[in-house]
């Protein structure tokens, strides 16, 4: 791993900082009783990892699979369910927790397949948002920061598989990569 093409965009002490936070507000939001947490692998795993352990009410703890990129660093449009849940959702107040919300179009598929299955409630909490490259709507109820149109790797997110197990969220320089 040459660091030379990786600049710290977040550092872990600001991402577990944030993440209190979150799970702060998420404690005070949600009415008496069990959390849901649905973690899209797997790039959200260390999202939900460190999350989950803020939390103060009892969660269960389930993983979906999607796969939409390959091994390119946009999305291909095409969603394809990789792993689905083990535990029914119906009747449950659901958090979807997502890394990073691109151009919208996994968290669109996904919303679609979860809401038929009947959850009390469904919001979304990803760590991180570029708005700017929205295609599909999505509305994220809990965002960890806006990060402008770069791509970034590390704390779970990968290019090509590499560089998930990073302590900060850092730029991947293009030319470099
Ligand atoms: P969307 O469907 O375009 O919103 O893509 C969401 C997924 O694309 C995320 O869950 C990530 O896996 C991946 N992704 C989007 N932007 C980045 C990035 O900057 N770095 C790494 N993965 C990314
Ligand atoms: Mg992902």
């Amino acid at each position: 791993m040459g660091q030379s093409k990786l600049q710290v965009l977040l550092s872990a002490d600001q991402i577990s900082a944030r993440i209190r936070e979150l799970g702060a507000q998420i404690d005070a939001d949600y009415p008496e009783g069990a959390l849901h947490l649905v973690c899209i692998l797997k790039g959200a795993c260390f999202f939900l990892a460190d999350l989950a352990r803020v939390l103060e009410r009892e969660v269960f703890v389930d993983f979906m699979g999607i796969s939409s990129y390959g091994a390119q660093k946009s999305t291909s449009g095409e969603v394809r369910l990789t792993k689905d849940l083990d535990i029914s959702i119906e009747g449950r107040d659901v958090l979807i927790v997502e890394d990073i919300v691109d151009s919208g179009v996994t968290l669109n598929y996904l919303i679609h397949v979860l809401e038929q299955r009947r959850p009390r409630s469904i919001r979304i909490a990803a760590l991180l948002d570029k708005p700017e490259r929205r295609l599909r709507p999505v509305h994220v109820s809990y965002v960890g920061f806006r990060i402008p149109d770069q791509f970034v790797v590390g704390y779970g997110l990968d290019y090509a598989e590499r560089y998930r197990n990073l302590r900060d969220i850092c730029i991947l320089d293009e030319a470099a990569s």
